[in-house]
């Protein structure tokens, strides 16, 4: 009986064992397909943020005889990392986090007068991800 239970236990071992060394080279398969496919486009760095494009600015558009204003919208690259030793040393205000990020901005602009909030917005043509200029973290 006892020796019955324990062969039991080995072949259940080994059941496992290969189901784990089938399991592994597909989690590192598909690791490195996920890098393959975030590598070129890692301006969409965070999946549910859509990429940096003109987008129509429903409020601006809304009852806008002059027709529809849009605005550059979405994500490029950012990223974030603890700022090396060496680099805070080196710095006035020491951030022990640095990030590095371009932001979604208008390549091409044009000033347009709307009615009815009674304000000049820029109606955006073309969008690229460039310098920010303003920080938010
Ligand atoms: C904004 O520009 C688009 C073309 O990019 C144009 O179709 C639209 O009429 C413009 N809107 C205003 C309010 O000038
Ligand atoms: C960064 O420094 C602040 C204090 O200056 C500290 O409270 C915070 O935990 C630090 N963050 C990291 C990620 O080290």
């Amino acid at each position: 009986m006892k020796g019955k239970l324990s062969l039991k236990l080995v072949t259940a071992a080994g059941t496992m064992g290969s189901v784990k060394s089938v399991i592994l080279p597909l989690l590192l398969l598909s690791f490195l397909l996920y890098i393959a496919n975030s590598y070129p486009n890692n301006d969409l760095s965070n999946m549910g943020c859509e990429k940096c494009a003109l987008k129509k600015h429903e409020v601006f558009s809304k009852d806008n005889p002059t027709g529809p204003v849009y605005q550059c919208m979405g994500c490029c690259f950012s990223r974030a990392y603890p700022t090396p030793l060496r680099t805070i040393q080196t710095m006035t205000i020491p951030k022990n986090i640095t990030s590095e990020a371009t932001c979604c901005v208008a390549k091409h602009s044009h000033e347009t007068f709307l009615e009815i909030p009674r304000a000049t917005v820029r109606n955006h043509t073309d969008c690229h991800c460039s310098t920010c200029y303003y920080h938010k973290i």
